[in-house]
């Protein structure tokens, strides 16, 4: 056994500022994870301005967190990670500016991390036995993409949404329906209230074989559901509309990503992303996964939401590879991922 592996990782892509010190790629040590939802509530989503901002006030005191909780000494880190992309420019720049300070001040690396791929790693967390490959559905407020995880660093997009993310698809009709922000918790939860087939929505499956996602035609479907009983007079049953509503979007997610898994060989159908915490996703998934002979794995709820640990799990498998950043890393708001 060689010697221990702590990374010390940041995040603060869009409206979570996290730090985390992780061990050896799996062994969460501590993940301080200081929302800014309740000042973006106001406003019904997130302001890049006010999340720069709240960023700039929450890093330091973060990661003093993240030290104190993980009982690690700066001089026993061994790398600095950090999300350079995707996400709000301002937030990220928060981020990447404080490591690339540290890993100059310390000496050790920076290691650069997409958030996406990021996300892929909180099951690496929770799982300890898992090995790629396998297929893994990442659904979030800003990404909803299947990917074939080939190996550490290896990906393949089977496919992604053409359109709105599936998270802020909840995002949006739960403000269209006066739930508040963010939605997906809120739908989730009156859904279990609702009647899951009292409204026939759309279901966008696309062409034949695609593994890709469109969720503004149902979304519109939902406005014009809701417009059109107004215009009747006729009371919303905000329960039944939220329950159709996710069921459409959580039919389509677990069918592409059984089919995904089924065409790939996958043992595993894996989660990722704030969406995978949706109560209604993982039932269906596992009843139709058992069908199917596939095992349906996601992380625990605070490792779907944006956090540190798993880019510090992420950064692990780069660092052991010697794949580490120049401090001339820059913030890619729209950086892509694998092939
Ligand atoms: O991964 P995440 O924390 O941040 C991004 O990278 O975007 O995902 C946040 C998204 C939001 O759109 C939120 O509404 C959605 O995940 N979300 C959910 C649930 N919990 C969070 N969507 C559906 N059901 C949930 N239980
Ligand atoms: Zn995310």
């Amino acid at each position: 056994m060689g010697k221990d592996i702590n990374i010390l990782a940041i995040e603060t892509s869009c409206d979570e500022t996290s730090s985390a010190v992780v061990k050896n790629g799996r062994v969460v040590l501590s993940n301080i994870i200081s929302s800014q939802i309740n000042t973006h509530k106001k406003f019904g989503g997130v302001v890049p301005e006010v999340a720069s901002r709240k960023h700039l006030e929450n890093i330091s005191g973060v990661i003093d967190s993240a030290m104190n909780q993980a009982k690690v000494e700066y001089k026993g880190l061994d790398a600095i990670a950090v999300t350079y992309g995707p996400g709000l420019v301002g937030a990220l720049l928060i981020g990447l500016t404080t490591a690339k300070g540290l890993a100059y001040g310390l000496n050790i690396p920076l290691i650069g991390i997409n958030h996406i791929e990021g996300h892929i790693f909180a099951n690496f967390i929770q799982y300890k036995e898992l090995e790629p490959p396998f297929v893994c559905l990442v659904a979030s407020g800003g990404h909803s993409h299947i990917i074939n995880v080939l190996d550490y660093g290896r990906y393949k997009i089977m496919g992604r949404t053409r359109d709105d993310a599936a998270g802020e698809a909840f995002d949006k009709v739960a403000r269209t329906l006066g739930l508040g922000y963010p939605g997906g918790p809120l739908i989730d939860n009156v859904s279990k209230k609702g009647k899951a087939d009292a409204i026939d929505f759309p279901r966008a499956y696309l062409e034949e074989g695609s593994y890709d996602f469109s969720f503004s035609g149902l979304k519109s479907s939902v406005l014009n559901y809701i417009n059109s009983m107004k215009m009747k007079g006729t009371e919303i049953n905000t329960a039944d509309v939220a329950a159709s509503f996710q069921e459409s979007v959580v039919d389509v997610l677990s069918d592409k990503l059984i089919w995904a898994a089924i065409k790939e060989k996958s043992p595993y159908a894996v989660l990722a992303g704030g969406v995978a915490a949706n109560s209604r996703l993982r039932e269906l998934l596992a009843e139709k996964c058992g069908e199917n002979n596939i095992k349906v794995l996601y992380p625990d709820p605070i490792l779907c939401t944006d956090n540190a640990a798993m880019i510090g799990s992420a950064a692990y498998y780069k660092f052991i590879k010697g794949e580490t950043s120049s401090l001339n890393l820059n913030a890619i708001p729209n950086l892509s991922l694998g092939l």
